[in-house]
């Protein structure tokens, strides 16, 4: 998704928005773009590529400045060129924008705009129409609440003016904008990553308000231009400078590897003596037991954990749950009122699809509660409550420490209900929850082992196509295995309830097509087995991820391409065998020399429906 930075203060302006835009580059782009503003006016630097490609454009001949915006695109209106690039520049106006406007074509006809467009973008439309207004009543914020109105669709818009040299003005709606101020400087940016360690304090810019930024001040009014808004700043929780790599070639690798500190330091903080504990969330007991049904909305990984959670409500709550993409939720008119009980699921907390879907349902009745990674963010700030993963940054495209973190708050909450609806004792809720404290070092023993998986990641290293297979549980574990090798590898891969392959898919499985297994539920070991038996006898190799306690139980002549996993209860096996699946996935992709972090046409946040 794009990425939006602007700086203005005493420091060269040039050099903070490129390093700015280097830390949004885990977004996922395809061009890059600067505008300086200096005594002469407004100054564009923009092309296709990288961010280096960028650097190089501007190594030579650009005026000193102190203010300015840069931006990263994810093309979405017209294709990948230069001239579809933002900054965009018309008149008095250069702006950079992340979002879509849904009624831009009706803007180019009530603005007579057809001769004047020389991109193929949307946002170059929006810059047509202030630039209209800019002339008009030559007030910048005024121009902007002109422009807003005409606007249909989502926005974070951030506008330098060729006559305002020391000021940056910003306006959202829906795609996200932080702020803060230091020293005297101001920095904004689509995410608090991008904010380079020059602060850990920052706002959320709300929804249509207009910030002016001048003189080492941000002053919020409303779109009506009367009332000032107090900015409400967070403070980040994790040291900025995390976000980097310490060390390892990507950050995929880096994440996997901090998930034993990660998931501590989400489920310390939610345990007081051996239960679930969310008071500092201000979380009622009402909440739970006073809903009827249970809907999980989410995507992606996010999505997976909800299946995860999914199963462990049936089978220890014994209680019916929806876990529903949140891109289909609100197309399929879901029963919703004040006795369901959302729960959406985000890393970034600004996923559009699954923030729409949360809307959706409290517009309905239904209460809320976010699980989500980014302070701050526009899904924990709408939900009805929030829980977060203290994951810190998550910057590589494939998500992983957030996936295991997110099913560290859902055994929580599992284990919260069963205790209130007493199913569980209060003995039998620590006894539940003694697994969850366990898992940290638990995972250290999949990660110690890590060269084997990479010994076993070459072996499907040229597959085209790849089968993961599993019952219960494990097919949940696989769906999530099976994306994440999906994602950055490039190979086809599907994951199939293993017992579903005789009616039908196994016509695809021949000798070259590897299958992984993950077997780690005992109560239906024997038939998990039998199925690996089925894809073995027509050929396939197999790639056996199976519990510790099971694998003496296999065959010897199929003990080739096994990865014993340590022991824990069934319903805690997911937590080892995804790190195993995440580790295999990113180690293909490295030995395929891809850009493991940044995926070709994947976005770290997805802001577009
Ligand atoms: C997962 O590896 C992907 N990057 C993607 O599926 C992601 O989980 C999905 O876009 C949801 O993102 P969110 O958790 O930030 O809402």
């Amino acid at each position: 998704m794009c990425g939006i930075i602007g700086y203005v203060g005493s420091q060269d302006a040039k050099d903070i928005l490129l390093d700015s835009l280097e830390l949004l580059e885990y977004r996922g782009y395809d061009s890059a773009g600067i505008a300086l503003a200096d005594p002469e006016g407004v100054h564009v630097y923009k092309r296709a590529g990288r961010v280096q490609d960028l650097r190089e454009l501007c190594k030579e001949g650009v005026p000193a400045s102190t203010c300015g915006i840069g931006h990263t695109r994810w093309a979405t209106h017209g294709g990948v060129s230069d001239r579809n690039a933002h900054p965009h520049q018309k008149g008095q106006v250069a702006l950079v924008h992340n979002g879509i406007i849904e009624n831009y074509r009706d803007l180019i006809r009530k603005f007579n705009l057809e001769d004047q467009l020389v991109s193929e973008t949307d946002t170059e439309v929006v810059a047509a129409v202030l630039d209209h207004y800019y002339r008009k009543v030559q007030d910048p914020a005024e121009a902007i609440r002109r422009t807003v109105l005409q606007l249909k669709g989502t926005f974070a818009l951030v506008v330098i003016f060729d006559d305002k040299k020391d000021e940056i003005y910003c306006v959202r709606n829906v795609s996200p904008i932080v702020m803060t101020t230091f020293d005297g400087n101001i920095m904004l940016a689509s995410d608090v990553t991008a904010l380079g360690g020059y602060t850990n304090r920052y706002f959320v810019l709300p929804e249509l308000c207009i910030a002016t930024c001048a003189g080492g001040e941000i002053s919020l009014t409303d779109l009506a231009g009367e009332k000032e808004v107090e900015p409400e700043y967070i403070t980040v929780d994790w040291e900025l400078n995390r976000a980097g790599k310490n060390g390892y070639p990507f950050y995929m690798e880096k994440e996997i590897m901090e998930q034993p500190e990660a998931i501590a330091k989400t489920v310390e903080p939610h345990m007081t003596d051996g239960l679930s504990d969310f008071t500092a969330e201000g979380i009622p007991d009402e909440i739970f037991t006073g809903c009827d049904r249970v809907c999980i909305i989410a995507c992606g990984t996010a999505m997976h954990a909800g299946l995860v959670a999914q199963a462990l409500v049936q089978s220890i709550l014994r209680m019916h749950i929806d876990v529903e993409y949140a891109s289909e939720f609100m197309y399929s008119n879901p029963v919703l009122d004040e006795k369901t009980l959302v729960i959406a699921i985000s890393q970034s907390g600004e996923t559009i699809d699954t923030l729409s879907a949360l809307r959706y349902a409290r517009s309905n009745g239904a209460k809320s509660i976010a699980i989500v990674n980014v302070r701050g963010s526009s899904i924990a700030q709408e939900s009805d409550y929030v829980i977060y993963t203290n994951a810190g940054p998550e910057i590589a495209v494939a998500s992983t420490k957030a996936y295991t973190t997110q099913l560290s708050i859902l055994y929580l909450i599992v284990a919260r209900m069963a205790r209130l609806k007493g199913i569980y004792t209060p003995e039998e809720t620590r006894a539940f929850l003694s697994n969850l404290t366990k898992v940290p070092e638990v995972m250290k023993q999949v990660l110690d082992k890590k060269v084997e998986i990479h010994k076993i990641a070459r072996k499907i290293l040229n597959a085209k196509n790849v089968f993961m297979i599993g019952r219960g549980l494990d097919y949940s574990i696989l769906l999530e295995g099976s994306l994440k090798l999906k994602e950055v590898s490039y190979i086809h891969c599907e994951a199939y309830a293993s017992g579903e392959l005789k009616h039908g898919t196994i016509a695809l499985i021949t000798e070259e097509t590897p299958v992984v297994a993950v077997v780690t539920q005992e109560k239906i070991f024997a038939k998990e087995l039998s199925n690996v038996k089925e894809v073995r006898s027509r050929g396939a190799s197999v790639i056996l991820f199976v519990k510790e306690s099971l694998a003496s139980q296999i065959p010897e002549d199929e003990q080739e391409n096994i990865f014993v996993l340590p022991d824990m209860a069934d319903a805690f096996m997911v937590m080892p065998a995804s790190v195993a699946l995440q580790l295999l996935a990113y180690y293909v992709s490295q030995d395929k020399g891809f850009d493991v972090d940044k995926p070709r046409n994947l976005a770290k946040v997805v802001t577009v429906e």
